[in-house]
């Protein structure tokens, strides 16, 4: 949710820190601050707002070789400049980072109040600097200290440490909030993203649940919850930094959903074998009989995660004629799920750090379920908590509105579905029809954003409206539901989504010329009923917007994308609607890449 860096080595800390932050910003927006160790002193500086404001406040002088920074998304206490990070002990030795929630921290702070401690902040975070600064005196080293007072926490964390009586040194630990160490020549770095770190160097470590880790400029030691040390191989990362520019958009948004040809190419980069007509998924960790043995799939992810899961879920009841379904992570972990050894479940996450998500998959192995994960982010915690998965290949997505993720976990579900149909009973015919269908699909996609200038006036004509009904059918409910959802978090206008069966069971009523309905509208055996659909809106004086592959007079206006195969369509018709929601979130003058109240990676429950 908030973005941790940290760094240790010869060089000035607090620019790095800065630039560190400015890439993590998509993660928590509301305020930031660093700490960096300097002449056995602390030196923080913290504001309420964006990293740019924060870098004007930091002074030249501000120099230290080992520092800490955070920016901040509130969860305990309001966007302020004392209740951003770092949190420091009363004496102003130690200072802390923290991402993640402390569920004891009223239980925490009462007793440390009643020994005489004064809370400066409103966070749950500060307990851990006053918890730290009590042992640290005693124990022998700062991680020692850091150990001890992680022991009376209860909740998540990723952290990071400094002692201003331990230059040169930095602890981080993780519990449920990611954490990543950069190994870099004579210097070492840390963050809780990939993101601040590639500027620098491609070398990372993740640290897994439980685990602490000691940083110096000439390496670093990683230690499991008993002490031990733990032995971890680096990973190289393969995104670097121009994955995190704009590169000439004007909002990361507008890029990722440009990017999406390619994204898709890449997802399906060397996937499809045109001599039988197969997927190939080699990270799936499954022989044929293994792969022909489950007899139902079941689908977890949240936001868009979910509704990407929707498509899935359609793609393999059609094309693998197994039963599935979709549902959010954060219900099916609360509900005490049955867990059945002959259902295959499927984790999706582009960040592969959504806390519910995460949860639901330690929830299904911990009782003998086959997860696999779709995931975007190598190496992170629900891919590596996964018994197998698809990794999308969509590169970074900075923007919080996901776009790219979302096409390619489609487009990953239709491999699937292939894949498990193609052991079952799809034929090889139904599995050409696939294969070429999806090799299209990044042509096709081209030609929607060519239309991009059509999508934007429609988007100004229908942004002021009071609020959006989406609706679709089967293969196009999902499609709405995405469509509505990116509408709300970016525009901030109100929109809902229905199956256009569903209509005239109840939310009719809300139709009228105030209320403009975008119907997602497909060339397939459901036409007809959705023609039908749009009859009963325009009888009500309600404007219709359509998505679809036919013009229809029976709609006020019309977007035509390509056809593809039927079970594909879904792909190409989620893209209109994300450049319908960002025009015309630029149209109402929004934060576009930084809705309010939302954040990128949501690491919290
Ligand atoms: C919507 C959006 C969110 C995420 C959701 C899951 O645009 O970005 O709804 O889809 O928070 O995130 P991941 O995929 O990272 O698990």
């Amino acid at each position: 949710m908030c973005g941790i860096v940290a760094y240790v080595g010869p060089k000035d800390a607090a620019p790095i820190l800065l630039e560190g932050l400015q890439r993590l910003e998509y993660r928590g927006y509301d305020s930031a601050g660093v700490a960096v160790v300097a002449s056995r002193a602390l030196k923080t500086r913290k504001v309420k707002g964006r990293v740019a404001d924060l870098a004007a406040a930091v002074p030249a002088r501000f120099k230290g070789t080992t520092g800490i920074g955070h920016t901040r998304w509130a969860t305990h206490g309001v966007p302020s400049d004392v209740n951003a990070h770092p949190h420091l002990s009363s004496d102003e030795r130690i200072a802390v980072v923290h991402n993640g929630i402390i569920e004891n921290a009223d239980a925490l702070r009462q007793r440390l109040e009643g020994e005489g401690v004064k809370f400066l902040s409103e966070t749950d975070s500060e307990v851990l600097s006053h918890l730290i600064a009590r042992t640290v005196e005693e124990a022998d080293s700062l991680e020692e200290a850091v150990r001890r007072a992680l022991k009376s926490v209860v909740g998540t964390y990723g952290i990071a440490v400094v002692d201003a009586q331990r230059p040169g040194e930095v602890v981080v630990a993780r519990l449920g909030s990611p954490i990543v160490l950069g190994i870099g020549e004579k210097e070492m770095f840390a963050a809780s993203d990939v993101a601040a770190l590639v500027r620098y160097t491609r070398q990372v470590v993740h640290l897994e649940d439980g685990e602490l880790a000691v940083l110096k400029a000439d390496g670093f030691h990683t230690f499991g919850g008993d002490a031990r040390e733990t032995a971890k191989q680096p990973l190289t990362v393969d995104w670097d930094t121009g994955h995190y520019d704009t590169g000439g958009y004007e909002h990361y948004l507008l890029k990722e959903i440009s990017e999406q040809p390619d994204t898709i190419a890449r997802t399906l980069r060397g996937r499809l074998d045109d001599r039988f007509h197969v997927a190939h998924l080699g990270g799936l960790n499954m022989d044929a009989r293994e792969t022909r043995s489950f007899r139902r799939v079941k689908i977890i992810g949240c936001g868009s995660a979910y509704y990407s899961g929707q498509i899935g879920a359609q793609l393999i009841e059609e094309l693998a004629r197994i039963p599935a379904d979709a549902e959010p992570a954060s219900e099916f972990r609360y509900r005490s799920p049955v867990v059945e050894a002959d259902t295959l479940y499927v984790a999706i996450s582009q960040s592969g750090e959504t806390y519910d998500t995460l949860a639901a998959v330690q929830e299904l192995k911990r009782k003998g379920g086959r997860v696999l994960g779709i995931v975007n982010t190598v190496g992170s915690a629900i891919a590596r908590e996964c018994d197998g998965g698809v990794y999308l290949h969509a590169g970074p997505e900075v923007s919080v509105a996901s776009t790219k993720a979302f096409t390619s976990t489609a487009a990953a579900f239709a491999l699937l579905a292939l894949h498990l149909g193609r052991v079952r009973d799809l034929s090889p015919a139904d599995g050409r029809r696939i294969c070429e269908g999806l090799r299209a699909l990044p042509e096709q996609i081209k030609e929607i954003l060519t239309q991009e200038e059509h999508i934007r006036e429609l988007a100004h004509k229908y942004a002021t409206s009071a609020g959006m009904m989406f609706i679709g059918r089967v293969r196009g409910y999902p499609v709405a539901r995405e469509g509505a959802q990116k509408l709300k978090e970016v525009s901030y206008v109100h929109a809902e989504a229905y199956p256009a069966s569903e209509l005239k069971h109840g939310p009719l009523a809300l139709i009228g010329p105030e209320m403009p309905t975008v119907a997602i509208v497909p060339d397939d055996e459901m036409l007809d009923k959705n023609l039908t659909t749009l009859g009963e809106i325009r009888a009500r004086s309600g404007r219709i917007l359509m998505v679809g592959h036919r013009e229809t007079d029976q709609a006020d206006d019309c977007v035509i994308v390509p056809k593809n195969q039927n079970e594909l369509d879904p792909i190409l018709l989620s893209i209109p609607l994300q450049l319908f929601a960002y025009h015309a979130a630029v149209a109402l003058g929004r934060d576009v890449d930084r809705p309010r109240n939302l954040a990128k990676s949501v690491t919290v429950e």
